[in-house]
């Protein structure tokens, strides 16, 4: 599948906006996507779950506390796995109270929503596929959202670059995924060992590691393989620079528009 690359007169590396711009708005909601687009990001990168009732859902943590109102909606429940609940039973929560009263109101999106509200940007989108081995058939339910929502398979957004490229933890899901989605770029989180990146470079298309395990040789390890290197979670403009001069070819961050203007200026 194609490689990123970016058009004339746009960023030279990806500014990759961490669960929509979390460094100013709830994560994984409508809003934070609204703030990655006013801050100037490339692409958004959201994670998806799946309901009790297989609708695909918008959110980081596998289970609701952290950033929803679950424990005083459904005080009884006991427990509070996303995949235990219904799309209607996840409806009703808020997702940005906790972030800010500003921001009450915020539900978890639908995967069909963030698609429709990242069009409406004209934002490109890394979708990461979050813990799938409690969601098993999950990668063809993604492939089915994205294949229902216009535009989604075609090259490129507003900014440039590909429209949509997926990334997962699970290897074996991103594999999956791949095939199922082939013109789609595939990317591993993490860090491959050296000596596999080849094997996995006949499917895959970035590896993306974390900026704390990364090294300039790594980086053009993995070029060398011909595959990209995106790295997570970069907030500081210093982690920022060291990250551009190891050469990556996209920066994940809570902080878009502080991450566009460090490419910008390097
Ligand atoms: O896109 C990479 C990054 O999101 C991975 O970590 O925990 O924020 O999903 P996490
Ligand atoms: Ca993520």
């Amino acid at each position: 599948s194609p490689l990123t690359t970016a058009a004339p007169g746009k960023l030279s590396v990806l500014d990759v906006a961490h669960r929509g711009a979390a460094g100013y708005a709830p994560e994984n909601t409508l809003a934070a996507i609204d703030e990655a687009d006013d801050r100037g990001a490339t692409t958004v990168e959201i994670d998806v779950q799946r309901s009790k009732d297989g609708e695909l859902v918008v959110i980081h943590d596998t289970t609701l506390e952290r950033t929803t109102d679950a424990e005083e909606v459904f005080p009884d429940k006991g427990s509070y796995d996303v995949g235990k609940f219904t799309l209607k039973e996840l409806r009703r929560l808020d997702a940005g109270s906790w972030y800010g009263k500003e921001y009450k109101g915020e539900r978890i999106p639908t995967l069909g929503e963030a698609l429709d509200r990242l069009r409406a940007n004209g934002l490109n989108l890394l979708l990461e596929i979050k813990s799938p081995a409690l969601y098993p058939g999950i990668e063809s339910d993604i492939a089915g959202v994205v294949a229902r929502n216009p535009g989604w398979l075609a090259p490129s957004g507003k900014r440039g670059a590909d429209r949509l490229i997926i990334q997962s933890f699970d290897w074996e899901s991103a594999e999956r995924s791949a095939k199922l989605l082939p013109s789609v770029p595939h990317g591993l989180l993490g860090t491959v060992p050296e000596d596999e990146i080849a094997d996995y470079a006949e499917w895959a298309d970035q590896i993306n590691p974390s900026h704390t395990k990364l090294t300039a040789d790594y980086v053009q390890a993995v070029h060398d393989a011909g595959l990209e290197v995106l790295t997570y979670t970069v907030n500081d403009r210093s982690d920022m620079r060291a990250a551009l001069d190891k050469g990556v070819d996209g920066i994940i961050s809570d902080y878009p528009d502080v991450a566009r203007e460090v490419i910008q200026e390097h």
